[in-house]
C-alpha cells in the first residue's frame, strides 16, 4: 500500500521522539495503519543542533513554514511550540496547501483552534491534537468518541507534568522548588520557557481543550482563571500533610448556572488541597490524570505520562495512524459549523 509520507515541523524532544517511534514500531505501524508511515522530510530552527536521534537520513527543509506546500508530503506533524509565530505560520499553510496537520501545540489550539478547525473543514483535511493534551493519556479520543454519547458535568484533572513532578518531589523530599524545577527541566518535561509551567497557563490552555471537547463548546482560554505553583513552599506541603492532604495543581471545568438559570462554563486552574483518599493525590511525578463525571459512563479516570518524548510520541503517531486509516475524525466533538455559530452567539 502507498505509505502516509510526513513532514516533521520541530525537532525538539518530541520530534526526536517521534522520529524514535516511528523507526522502532515501523513494522507494527504499517500493520495497523494498513500502510507504512514514512517520513519524507523535516525542519527545525537549528540544524546543527546535538540531537538524541540521527537525522542525517532525512531531507531536512529550511522553510518549515512551507513543508505542506510540498508535493511529496500528505501531512505536516507541527511540533515547534508557541501559539503563534512559525508553528502558526506553518499550520495556516499545511492546511491552505489541503494537507493533514497533526501537532502536539497546546497553546496553538487554545489560542486559535476554531480558526484552524474551521480552515481544515474548508479544506476538507484532518486536524489533529491528541498530543496536545495529557501527553501520552488519549484523552481527546477518549472523551471525543470513547464516551461521546454523555453529558458531563465537570471534567477535572492534573494537565501539568512539570508541576505535578515538582510538588509530589517537594513533598518526597522538602526539597526547593528551584531545584526541583532544574531537574525536570533537565529531564525533557518542561516548556522551552518554563514559566508557562509553573505560572499554570500550559494547564489552562489544556484545560481550556479538553473543556471544549467535554462540553461540546467552542475553546475558550480567555476565560480560565489561573493560579499557579510558583508561591507554594515545602513548609505548605507539610502542613496540607498534617490535615489530610496533598497539593496538587488542578485544571477543573464545569457548567453551573449559578442560581441565575443561565448555563456558564467555569474553568480554573489553581492548587487545590486535594485528602489522601482521592485517586489525584496518588498521582506522582510527571504523570497526569483527567477525571471525567459521566451521567452514563460515570465517573472516568485517565491516567498516564503527561509529558516526556516517548509519551507525547505516542499520541501524535496515533493520530498518524488514524489518518492513514482515514479515519481521522472532526477535529472537536461538535461540527465545526456549530461551535461557529455559538462563538458569534457569544
Ligand atoms: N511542559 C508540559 C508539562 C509538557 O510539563 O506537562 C507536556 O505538555
Amino acid at each position: 500500500a502507498e505509505p502516509l509520507r510526513i513532514a516533521l515541523a520541530g525537532l525538539g524532544t518530541v520530534g526526536a521522539g517521534v522520529i524514535r517511534l516511528v523507526e522502532a514500531n515501523a513494522a507494527l505501524i504499517a500493520r495497523r495503519a494498513g500502510r507504512p508511515i514514512q517520513i519524507v522530510a523535516i525542519s527545525a530552527r537549528d540544524r546543527s543542533k546535538r540531537r538524541s536521534v540521527d537525522i542525517t537520513p532525512y531531507t531536512w527543509e529550511d522553510d518549515m513554514v512551507i513543508l505542506g506546500e510540498r508535493p511529496d508530503v500528505d501531512v505536516v506533524v507541527e511540533l515547534v511550540g508557541g501559539s503563534d509565530g512559525s508553528a502558526l505560520a506553518c499550520a495556516r499553510t499545511t492546511i491552505e496547501a489541503g494537507k493533514a496537520l497533526v501537532t502536539a501545540n497546546k497553546a496553538m489550539i487554545a489560542h486559535h483552534g476554531l480558526e484552524l478547525a474551521s480552515k481544515a473543514e474548508v479544506a476538507k483535511v484532518p486536524l489533529k491534537f491528541e498530543a496536545a493534551v495529557a501527553g501520552g493519556i488519549p484523552v481527546i479520543k477518549g472523551l471525543r468518541e470513547g464516551a461521546a454519547a454523555n453529558e458531563f458535568e465537570r471534567v477535572y484533572g492534573i494537565l501539568n507534568g512539570t508541576c505535578n513532578y515538582i510538588l509530589s518531589t517537594m513533598e518526597d523530599t522538602g526539597r526547593d522548588f528551584a531545584d526541583v524545577l532544574a531537574e525536570a527541566q533537565a529531564k525533557g518535561y518542561a516548556e522551552a520557557d518554563p514559566a508557562f509551567d509553573i505560572e499554570g497557563t500550559d494547564a489552562a490552555h489544556k484545560l481550556s481543550i479538553l473543556a471544549a471537547i467535554a462540553f461540546g463548546t467552542a475553546v475558550d482560554f480567555r476565560s480560565v482563571e489561573t493560579t499557579g505553583i510558583t508561591r507554594i513552599l515545602a513548609a505548605d506541603i507539610a502542613q496540607a500533610r498534617t490535615l489530610g492532604y496533598v497539593i496538587r495543581l488542578i485544571g477543573m471545568s464545569e457548567t453551573d448556572t449559578n442560581g441565575d438559570g443561565v448555563e456558564r462554563l467555569f474553568q480554573r486552574v489553581q492548587p487545590h488541597l486535594v485528602p489522601f483518599d482521592h485517586p489525584l493525590a496518588h498521582v506522582d511525578g510527571a504523570t497526569n490524570a483527567v477525571v471525567a463525571e459521566g451521567n452514563f459512563s460515570g465517573r472516568l479516570l485517565f491516567q498516564g505520562a503527561g509529558a516526556g518524548d516517548g509519551p507525547t510520541a505516542s499520541a501524535v503517531v496515533a493520530d498518524l495512524i488514524d489518518i492513514a486509516r482515514g479515519e481521522a475524525g472532526p477535529a472537536f466533538s461538535v461540527p465545526v459549523e456549530e461551535l461557529v455559530k455559538m462563538e458569534a452567539a457569544h
